[in-house]
């Protein structure tokens, strides 16, 4: 049975539920999309042919590992990745600072234990000799939890998958003023931006013909079900993305079929639906080099260069504190 909320202290899943569903418009916050089942539908739509991010960010991580070792050469650092997830992308980095021998220790930080568990071991035992430091937790208190670097060692922090994407522009300025406050001059910051482009591109990786985006959101619904005790019945709401091309907003809603009713035991509460009235559910912002530099002068950050794969779809940005 689930515990109404008069009862326990309500988690902060079930209270940003409570709050987005009593909104007007409603929404649910995107970052909830990843528990098991999101993760696992994440997994596939990176291998959709519609979704090129992964694809592009890939290509970049490939060909500019060089670059990026030629930069680190001539001083130790700290790597620290936000959010590494199962490490796919960052291996191949690796792989090539291991080859040129860089004097490095690599901070994954996730919020899932058994991410971290996973990745440190296959990580050590591919390369035994790589001191690998799992910080698990939220960014910014992981970051907290970092031991100091010795003086002379710089940070360098991995922000990859277009995960900035998913805050807004005013939310992205925050989150990197507050890293670039965790951090000292000459430390630097990588961050993956998926770019404006064909908006028939963009809209296809948010509309893929296996639908697998559309259930990605809709798992949200039956998330609220499993934890919260929902009675949602997703088959009553259509996934609608959109992408706005001079904010460079893609934006996905679920919207009610019918007039409905659904009660979530959790919150005891009732959310009403009227026929057509949409849930505001993810956003993904898509950038143009303009705005890149407008985000880093007011973060306080110094664009060193971007990297691109070679249809400038997508940018790796390098910014140095
Ligand atoms: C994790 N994030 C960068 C993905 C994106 O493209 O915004 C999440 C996603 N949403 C739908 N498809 C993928």
């Amino acid at each position: 049975m689930i515990v109404p909320e008069t009862t326990t202290k309500l988690s902060a899943f079930a209270q940003d539920v409570q709050n987005g569903l009593s909104s007007q418009p409603k929404f649910l916050q995107s970052k909830y999309f990843y528990d098991a089942e999101g993760d696992r539908l994440f997994q596939k739509i990176m291998d959709l042919p519609e979704y090129y991010l992964t694809r592009c960010e890939a290509e970049i991580l490939q060909t500019h590992a060089v670059d990026l070792a030629a930069l680190l050469r001539n001083q130790p650092f700290d790597l620290v990745e936000l959010g590494a997830g199962d490490g796919l992308k960052t291996r191949v980095l690796l792989a090539h600072f291991q080859e040129k021998q860089l004097q490095y220790r690599y901070f994954p930080v996730d919020i899932s234990r058994n991410i971290l568990d996973h990745l440190e071991e296959t990580l050590q035992q591919r390369w035994p000799d790589l001191s690998v430091f799992p910080l698990e937790g939220d960014y910014f208190s992981a970051l907290k939890k970092m031991p100091a670097s010795e003086a002379n060692v710089r940070k360098v922090v991995l922000f990859l998958g277009s995960t900035i994407g998913n805050m807004t522009m005013a939310d992205a300025e925050s989150f990197l003023q507050q890293l670039r406050a965790q951090l000292a001059p000459g430390d630097l910051i990588l961050v993956g931006f998926d770019l404006k482009k064909n908006p028939e591109l963009i809209l296809a990786a948010y509309n893929d013909s296996a639908k697998v985006t559309r259930d990605f959101n809709l798992n949200l619904l039956h998330r609220i079900n499993r934890e919260l005790g929902g009675n949602f019945q997703p088959e009553n709401f259509q996934h609608w993305p959109l992408y706005q091309p001079i904010t460079g907003h893609t934006k996905s809603y679920l919207i009610s079929k019918i007039d409905q009713e659904v009660y979530i035991e959790a919150l005891n509460l009732t959310v009403k639906f009227a026929a057509w009235e949409a849930i505001d559910m993810e956003l993904s912002k898509k950038y143009d080099f303009a705005e890149i530099e407008h985000l880093a002068t007011l973060a306080g950050l110094k664009v060193l260069t971007y990297f691109k794969d070679r249809k400038e779809y997508f940018t790796d940005a390098l910014f140095m504190v």
